[in-house]
């Protein structure tokens, strides 16, 4: 049980409860058992929702999940993460730096660079890792389905491979492609349909005033988990309480934004700051608002991928 289970205190305890601060969480640097005693795959991860692929379920500074996880994870140059499968769906969004990540199939593995406000949602059962090639830090937000978070498969540990396949994820040398949207290769139309490039991302204005980048959902990757979506916030623009029957969260990259929460009459706000995050249960009347001078950058992550049911209005 966590701390958000507990219906109890006022409506401003209850969304303190709900929301996850940057300068609150701390990066864990063992968050992942299988990296132990290999540096080279060393990451951090600081939690939001859920444990997010670590089995550090128990984490009560963390918020419970619904439908989705959501966490944050910096890695260095130099290190990788090696070719593994899951169950389940997960996604990559690139906050800062640039990831190669590689997906395997019999021994070939595609790689596609992805940069800030890329991402990448990895297919269950496909085999895939990362790498940071660059010469500046990742920092990307993963969020997986909570349907069956059962421990990751490993393809090509070091552990058990020769170092230098498990850092090309197990292509031997001349396997390796380097992503082509464009390639009649089956691997690389299957990446190419998990791909997202935030400038290749058609914009959708919204008559209340902010604009959509649809990444996951209808308009967006085919999913049947989670909508994901970027949402660009004018200052001094808001909009009016609205209803989900399922949770979603706001994950601030740049800006601020206000987020108020309503109950029998009355309402109470909290002001977020870039990487800082409010979950909202199902059923909970809620909203947000750009009162900052500049336009806030927003990850938007809804715990289902039905189509949209909400019609934003203007505050
Ligand atoms: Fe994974």
């Amino acid at each position: 049980m966590t701390v958000q289970d507990q219906n109890i205190g006022t409506l401003a305890d209850k969304l303190a409860a709900h929301t996850g601060r940057f300068t609150d969480k701390t990066f864990d640097w063992e968050a992942f058992p299988s990296n132990v005693g290999f540096p080279e795959l060393s990451r951090a991860q600081m939690r939001y929702i859920g444990a997010g692929g670590s089995p550090k379920v128990g984490d009560t500074s963390t918020l419970k999940p619904d439908h989705f996880t959501l966490s944050l994870i910096y890695k260095e140059p130099g290190k990788y993460a090696a070719c593994h499968s899951h169950e389940i769906e997960e996604s990559f969004l690139i906050i800062d730096g640039a990831l190669i990540v590689g997906w395997e199939k019999d021994g070939e593995v595609v790689e596609v660079n992805l940069g800030p406000k890329d991402m990448i949602l990895n297919a269950r059962e496909i085999g895939h890792g990362f790498r940071v090639d660059g010469v500046e830090p990742v920092m990307m937000s993963i969020s997986v389905d909570v349907g069956k978070p059962l421990p990751p498969v490993y393809h090509y540990h070091p552990k058990s491979h020769p170092p230098e396949l498990a850092r090309s994820f197990g292509a031997a040398p001349g396997k390796t492609q380097v992503f082509d949207p464009n390639s009649s290769d089956p691997l690389q139309q299957l990446m190419a349909q998990h791909v997202v490039r935030h400038s290749g991302l058609k914009t959708h204005w919204e008559e209340a005033g902010f604009n959509r980048k649809i990444y996951c959902g209808p308009g967006g990757i085919e999913t049947d988990t989670c909508r994901k979506e970027m949402l660009g916030i004018p200052s001094r623009v808001g909009v009016k309480p609205f209803v989900r029957d399922v949770e979603d969260a706001f994950l601030v990259l740049e800006g601020s934004l206000v987020v108020g929460w309503e109950e029998d009459g009355e309402q109470v706000e909290t002001e977020l700051g870039p990487r800082d995050l409010v979950k909202t249960p199902a059923g909970r009347k809620h909203w947000f608002r750009n009162d900052g001078a500049g336009a806030a950058t927003v990850w938007y992550v809804v715990g289902s991928a039905a189509p949209e049911t909400v019609k934003f209005e203007a505050a």
